[in-house]
């Protein structure tokens, strides 16, 4: 199929003047732009579904922003929002409609694919996930030999292992605390060993949670789970009641044993990395309870509904995207620092590298051609304030840009004397610290030889983005994954690329798949390699007997 061609990114219009735009202000300071308008601080903000935005410490002024918006409008951002919203198929490279909005749609609302209106079906599961999510928390879902359950296992990889733990470890204060829940991914025994220690096979539920159900790490894991069980249930009917399936392939499902009575759908125009509230989030509804569940999604949904009907100069998730853009494009930054002063977010950082990379890591457009500018910038990050006493002394004063995202609460769920003071203390001194450096006038006339005075200088000038919010809850949690959805859709669609395929994780499979056969079968045909990678199995297999 030939894809009408696009104007190249780079021959818009908005693109021509932010280039111009950049030479005139890349070598201007924060100290500048906050001087000229002391108000700043306050104008460059914007708020929606509980979360604050203070974008002020960027180095943009109204013009950036004026040009990056217009950007977007040249891109077609607008119609792109609306195409996924209307359940187009925009996911072009696999013909696929893209619409994880409407797993937090409300009830009494319609989207229609291929003229069925898919509400009705998200909720029907959702009704079915909330009541076996209390049967299970009550007690009333029990072992094979009638015990009581009280460990459940996620077994699964990607989109079915980061949103489920990212989201268990961030609403751990909402969970139930007679239940432990566990989470295998790698098909390193380790992590199932590990996981499954000390675990009375009769407590224990896995949910083996994959899109496809033919993920060789998640079937092989959830094959050694029913053997781990089976030793001591040692009745193949015990499958019934320590597994349940989330999936969209019921034929799978149904040959690995597992009857389609006790397996929780969703639907090809939910990508994996998408997908933690769907039925993927099953753990996340056991742990929390329904109620907090659509909590979760009424918070995903009030920031859909602000991303869909906001100015784009105004809408949360546009600005977001537009900056990391800006920097990523214009000042050349690589990587985007995401830094939640909060302990419960620990996984948030590695939850939104597959969320952004895994999307627009890309460097074919829509109409098939090569970019010609960077896409994705490589996510990282880690709770402050951690965070400050390993990796800061870089972004302080390291050769390279790192635009950081600073998120925090007002409230702690955990207060405990001053604590959550000096966390927030902490964060906020970190952004103003970034932005406004300290020169070496000022270091001198603290008294430091002048010797010194160039290691003890800040020079600044290091763009940030502070979200605050009340408390962090189901809701807000809800809010800001969809914030970063969205943001990195906005960034997509700049890009022209396609953000919800992956082709580029198929090669490392195929490969992997020829080589554990060459693994197993050390006496076969000669290996036909390159020279390394010839050399590498030959001495694993020699020294793996030993
Ligand atoms: O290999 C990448 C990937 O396809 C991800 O996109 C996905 O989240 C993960 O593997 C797991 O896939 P599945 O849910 O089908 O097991």
């Amino acid at each position: 199929m030939t894809r009408p061609m696009v104007t190249r990114l780079t021959q818009r219009p908005a693109w021509k003047a932010l280039e111009a735009h950049y030479q005139a202000i890349k070598g201007k300071h924060l100290r500048q732009f906050f001087a000229d308008d002391p108000k700043r601080g306050e104008r460059f903000t914007a708020e929606a579904a509980g979360l604050y935005l203070d974008y002020s410490k960027n180095r943009i002024t109204d013009e950036t922003l004026h040009l990056l918006v217009q950007l977007a409008e040249e891109c077609g951002l607008r119609e792109r929002i609306e195409a996924m919203f209307r359940g187009d198929a925009i996911n072009v490279t696999e013909q696929r409609a893209v619409l994880h909005i409407a797993l937090r749609t409300p009830r009494n609302e319609k989207i229609l694919v291929d003229g069925n209106d898919v509400v009705p079906g998200v909720h029907a599961v959702l009704d079915r996930m909330a009541d076996f999510s209390d049967r299970v928390r009550s007690g009333d879902w029990q072992g094979h030999t009638g015990k009581r359950i009280r460990n459940i296992i996620n077994i699964g990889i990607g989109g079915s292992d980061l949103g489920p733990v990212m989201a268990y470890e961030a609403l751990r204060h909402y969970s139930l605390p007679n239940l432990s829940f566990r989470f295998i991914s790698n098909v390193d025994g380790t992590d199932f060993v590990e996981a499954t220690r000390g675990l009375d096979p009769e407590e224990t539920l896995f949910i083996v949670c994959s899109k496809t159900f033919t993920t060789t790490e998640t079937l092989t894991n959830a094959h050694t789970a029913r053997r781990w069980m089976l030793r001591q249930i040692k009745d193949l009917d015990g499958v019934r009641k320590h597994f349940v399936a989330v999936s969209t392939n019921a034929e799978e499902v149904v040959r690995f044993g597992i009857d389609t009575a006790n397996m929780f759908e969703f639907w090809d125009w939910v990508g994996g990395r998408y997908s933690m509230d769907s039925a993927i989030g099953l753990s996340t509804m056991i742990a929390i309870g329904p109620e907090n569940f659509r909590e979760m999604l009424a918070g995903f949904h009030a920031m859909d509904q602000h991303f869909y009907s906001a100015p784009f100069d105004r809408n949360l998730p546009v600005l977001m995207g537009l900056l990391s853009l800006w920097y990523n494009n214009f000042f050349g930054a690589q990587t985007l620092a995401v830094l939640p002063y909060e302990q419960y977010l620990k996984r948030f950082p590695a939850y939104l590298q597959q969320l952004t990379m895994e999307s627009n890591g890309k460097h074919i457009t829509l109409d098939g051609s090569h970019v010609d500018y960077q896409t994705s910038p490589i996510v990282w990050g880690e709770p402050g304030t951690n965070g400050q006493h390993s990796f800061y002394q870089l972004i302080h004063q390291g050769t390279r840009l790192i635009p950081c995202d600073f998120i925090g609460f007002c409230q702690t769920l955990n207060p405990l004397g001053d604590h959550h003071d000096l966390l927030m203390a902490n964060l906020f001194a970190q952004t103003e610290a970034l932005a406004f450096g300290k020169t070496e006038d000022e270091v001198k006339a603290e008294g430091v030889p002048d010797w010194l005075c160039p290691h003890r200088s800040f020079e600044g000038n290091r763009p940030t983005n502070t979200i605050l919010a009340e408390r962090l809850t189901p809701h807000t949690l809800g809010a800001l994954v969809a914030l970063y959805e969205q943001s990195v859709f906005t960034q997509g669609t700049i890009w022209q690329i396609d953000s919800f395929d992956q082709w580029g994780v198929e090669l490392g499979k195929v490969l992997a798949r020829r080589i554990g056969q060459e693994l197993e079968d050390e006496n076969g045909e000669p290996l036909k390699h390159d020279s390394s990678t010839n050399a590498l199995i030959q001495r694993y297999n020699r020294l793996k007997q030993k």
